[in-house]
């Protein structure tokens, strides 16, 4: 397996901050998965063989959590909200009208490797919904037509960059921003 040297540091770091091997598993994982994109059998004996335990005792980490995977997304991955609070408010819809626009059935990776969508439980953004994560951005209230247009951004490459839909974290981020900014001016005052 062909990790970067980076990775192999930060996992030689990790590890003796816990008091077993064992239990860095879940955070080597996930640099790992970031890295390469998933956990595949060759990785799964290469984290067992580093933490000292059984390639099954990585394998039943990465079947039972839905963040984990042993084949990886599209290079967007789209996840759309099915529970109830976001279903009630058209999450199916939205889910269709990504699958459409995008060519990409839910649960799979596009033809050309660009898109995977998944329907799944959920996001923790209950009272917005329905609720849609691009990658790791959140964005709400996206219904079946707002979903065209979100998948329409998208395709063109122009969703991060776009007004009509600023994801969650970007709010943030703009919002301490100008917190910081008045704070400033006013300490100059
Ligand atoms: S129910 Fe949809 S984000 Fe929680």
């Amino acid at each position: 397996m062909n990790l970067s040297a980076d990775t192999i540091q930060e996992i030689d770091q990790i590890i003796p901050k816990y008091p077993e091997k064992r239990s860095a598993a879940l955070m080597v994982i996930h640099l790992i998965q970031d890295e390469i994109g998933a956990i595949d059998l060759e990785a799964c004996e290469w984290i067992a063989q580093k933490l000292e335990v059984q390639p099954i005792n990585i394998q039943e980490l990465i079947t039972f959590y839905p963040m984990l995977r042993e084949k990886p997304w599209g290079k967007k991955h789209l996840r759309v909200c099915r529970t109830l609070p976001c279903a009630l408010r058209g999450s199916y819809a939205t889910c269709q009208s990504l699958e459409k626009k995008l060519g990409v059935k839910e649960g799979h990776v596009s033809d050309n490797g660009e898109y995977s969508l998944e329907f799944m439980e959920c996001l923790a953004d209950c009272g917005e919904g329905p609720v849609v994560m691009v990658d790791e951005q959140t964005y709400e209230n996206v219904d079946a037509e707002k979903a065209v247009l979100l998948a329409d951004l998208l395709l063109k490459g122009k969703l991060d960059s776009s007004k009509k839909f600023v994801s969650y974290e970007q709010a943030l981020v703009s919002e301490s921003k100008t917190k910081a900014s008045v704070k400033s001016k006013s300490s100059k005052k």
